[in-house]
């Protein structure tokens, strides 16, 4: 195990390595490097929470997570979201303990300290008699330092030093707008959140999702041969072209699109599409929409979409649909992953079924695609951590499309922010993320 001053040694090789497309493999396992992640990442970014449509009604509640840290996400009496820290303030025991419900209050389980859903401490039990005198306004829960939604996503900022939302989010606005703003009611999210845990590092689904397409028709080829998805929609070379967008104000996304000006719209159905209003995005946007077979992205560190048109079955109709994922940190070499299936809200009752049904069938945990990134994934983690990798100093390879390798110009008439490649057969999107990773995890702290 790296000790303190090696955490500096192995961001030091990192820094080295990264301007030749390598990473050191203890990138992915290192257990004081993930330490520092927690400070140095997950205590200074702004991470996603959940959407403001999970908690509809004044006290309803869910447990998130910052990092490692154990937060209560609550809609107050008064309708306000707050993310308070799930600690009481008494001795620290865990306040709430159910993933979700609806409470005007929280009581302690220890020596039952009392909370209204705002944070604010309201009773203590013999408070007359031990207390004499206590400031219960000086004792309620502690809150993350900023709170914050876009397009109805809830993220919150442990640092309250950090720029707002919007300012994190930057140029990615643009690419979140094509999913979340077609219509005028927005995407909605149907029920709750999927939850699995995976034996990888949190930073091996991030990076995959900034647009690691040169794996999906080896590892999904299975569902490729099924016929679920079309095979240029996977990335094959056809009647659809690729577009990767890096240095994104450190986000990045990929997409596939189908060439010429047919109408594909992730394979929404008329009855959807006829709600997609091109005045809510500008023409460029809208164009993508129009013509996107599948999207994805990350924003750094940890939340990831993908929008993407695909079956089930043969005999169905293909059908679109967008997943909203977390990649949530819970060791050197363990993750849970948290995914959220949206539709867009003007769509039937039924059409939402089958929304959730072909998210659950493809990525989530019995999900086709998904199980072929599990089995691969914790490989790497094995490997990141082996002592032979360690010995021998052994880096992963990020050069695909890096410089003058890449036998692909740049779009220079790109009407979208960020710098954007015709191609999908390149890393920079995974580049992008860890040259972000690179930049917090080497950044002074406040
Ligand atoms: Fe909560 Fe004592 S730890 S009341
Ligand atoms: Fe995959």
């Amino acid at each position: 195990m790296a000790q303190a001053s090696e955490v500096e040694q192995i961001l030091g090789r990192v820094a080295r390595e990264m301007t030749d497309g390598l990473l050191p493999a203890q990138v992915f396992a290192d257990p004081d490097l993930y330490r520092a992640e927690l400070r140095r990442i997950f205590a200074r970014a702004w991470t996603f929470i959940g959407f403001e449509a999970e908690l509809p009604s004044p006290g309803d509640y869910a447990l998130r997570r910052i990092g490692e840290d154990s937060f209560i996400f609550v809609r107050d009496g008064e309708g306000e979201l707050r993310v308070l820290f799930n600690a009481c303030r008494h001795r620290g025991s865990q306040l709430c303990r159910a993933d979700w419900g609806n409470t005007a209050h929280f009581t302690c389980p220890y020596h039952g300290w009392s909370y209204r859903n705002t944070g604010e401490l309201t009773a203590v039990p013999a408070r007359d008699m031990g207390y004499r005198g206590m400031d219960l306004s000086a004792w309620g829960l502690h809150a993350a330092a900023q709170v914050d939604s876009y397009c109805g996503m809830v993220f919150a900022c442990l640092d309250p030093s950090a720029p707002p939302l919007e300012t994190y989010l930057g140029d990615m606005r643009w690419y979140l707008d094509i999913q979340f703003k077609l219509t005028s009611g927005g995407m909605e999210v149907l029920g709750e959140p999927h939850r699995w845990i995976v034996d990888a590092n949190w930073k091996q689904g991030a990076e995959n999702f900034c647009g690691d397409s040169s794996h999906t028709q080896i590892t999904h080829r299975s569902v490729l041969e099924a016929g679920y998805i079309p095979s240029e929609a996977a990335g094959a070379p056809g009647a659809a072209h690729g577009l990767q967008v890096h240095d994104c104000d450190g986000h990045a996304v990929s997409m596939r699109q189908q060439k010429g000006s047919a109408s594909v719209f992730w394979d929404y159905p008329e009855e959807v599409t006829r709600h997609f209003d091109s005045a809510r995005l500008s023409t460029a946007q809208f164009d993508l929409a129009r013509g996107g077979m599948a999207h994805l992205g990350t924003v750094f560190p940890n939340f990831s979409f993908l929008h993407v048109g695909l079956t089930n079955s043969r005999e169905q109709e293909a059908g679109g649909y967008l997943s909203v994922r977390v990649w949530q940190p819970t060791g050197p070499t363990k993750m849970e992953i948290w995914n959220w299936i949206l539709a867009p809200r003007e769509a039937s009752d039924a059409y939402k079924r089958r929304a959730y049904q072909l998210g659950t069938n493809s990525f989530s945990p019995s999900g086709t695609f998904e199980q072929d990134d599990v089995a691969i994934w914790p490989g790497i983690a094995r490997t990141a951590s082996s002592v032979f990798a360690e010995m021998n100093e052994v880096a992963f390879n990020y050069q695909m499309g890096l410089g003058k390798r890449f036998n692909v110009a740049p779009i220079e008439d790109w009407p979208g922010p960020g710098h954007a490649v015709p191609s999908n057969a390149g890393e920079g999107g995974m580049r992008t993320f860890h040259e972000s990773w690179l930049r917090m995890m080497t950044s002074p702290a406040p």
